[in-house]
């Protein structure tokens, strides 16, 4: 089984944000999205963000993630400043995260077992032979989709894509994993398959967890739900 095969190591405070504002826009005339939002996240925690539409949570997460800059404010994640960073630096620390997306953004040509290949192709001479071709394999199982192999986004059922999104971002074993609503195609049986995966990542591989999701049902999962409204933790 290839969860949980990263090795122990990285830092344990794995996200630090102190104070983050944003807004869209370049002066005061344009609303706060985020208001001094400040959140610390250890590894081995999966933690749920939560809140109304429009309370600024995805802005905070492709803040995290090195996919926007933060305008005010210190993040430190995996032990990088981003505000600081140059943009080589942003992308070291994006290829130690898996990201997922509210829609899967699976390319038309790729197989699902090519979507986790290009996935591992990001980290040239990571993987061997047996690597490449065992990985794929494994990560598809975990999440259910074993015989779905070669089959093309447009042979898929949405909840099908939606698990190949899945597995192609915790392929490489990252230390941190940023899902926003990653579950919301889903019907239960197959969000539960997927909830379990990246339970297993954030306590067995030693990886942190911060995602999206409205569902109440899926709190009990959470170390810690964080509460998010008008661009202000609520509630943490
Ligand atoms: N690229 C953007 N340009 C302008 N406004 C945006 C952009 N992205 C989000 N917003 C606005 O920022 C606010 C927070 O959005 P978002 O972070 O997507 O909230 P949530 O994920 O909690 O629903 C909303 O009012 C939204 O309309
Ligand atoms: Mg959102």
């Amino acid at each position: 089984m290839t969860l949980g095969s990263r090795p122990d190591k990285g830092p344990d405070t794995v996200i630090e944000a102190t104070g983050v504002s944003h807004r869209f826009g370049p002066d005061a005339a344009f609303p706060l999205v985020l208001d001094d939002v400040s959140l610390t996240v250890c590894r081995g925690e999966f933690v749920i963000l939560t809140g109304p539409s429009g309370a600024g949570k995805t802005t905070l997460l492709t803040i995290l993630g090195a996919l926007r800059r933060p305008q005010s404010g210190v993040v430190r994640v995996l032990e990088q400043s981003l505000a600081t960073a140059d943009d080589r630096e942003r992308q070291r620390v994006r290829q130690r995260i898996g990201f997922v997306f509210q829609d899967h953004h699976l390319f038309d040509e790729l197989t699902a077992r090519e979507t986790l290949l290009l996935a591992m192709d990001l980290h040239p001479g990571r993987y061997g032979p047996a690597e490449r071709a065992a990985k794929p394999r494994e990560w598809l199982r975990e999440l259910g989709i074993q015989d779905r192999e070669n089959a093309r986004p447009h042979q898929m059922s949405t909840g099908q894509r939606q698990r190949v999104a899945i597995a192609r971002a915790l392929v490489n074993d990252p230390e941190l994993i940023l899902a926003d609503e990653p579950t919301a195609s889903l019907d239960a049986e197959s969000a539960g398959i997927a909830l379990d995966c990246l339970k297993q990542a954030a306590l067995s591989g030693g990886s942190a967890v911060v995602m999206i999701s409205h569902d109440p049902r899926h709190h009990v999962l959470a170390d810690r739900v964080i509460e998010m409204r008008d661009g202000r933790v609520w509630k943490a």
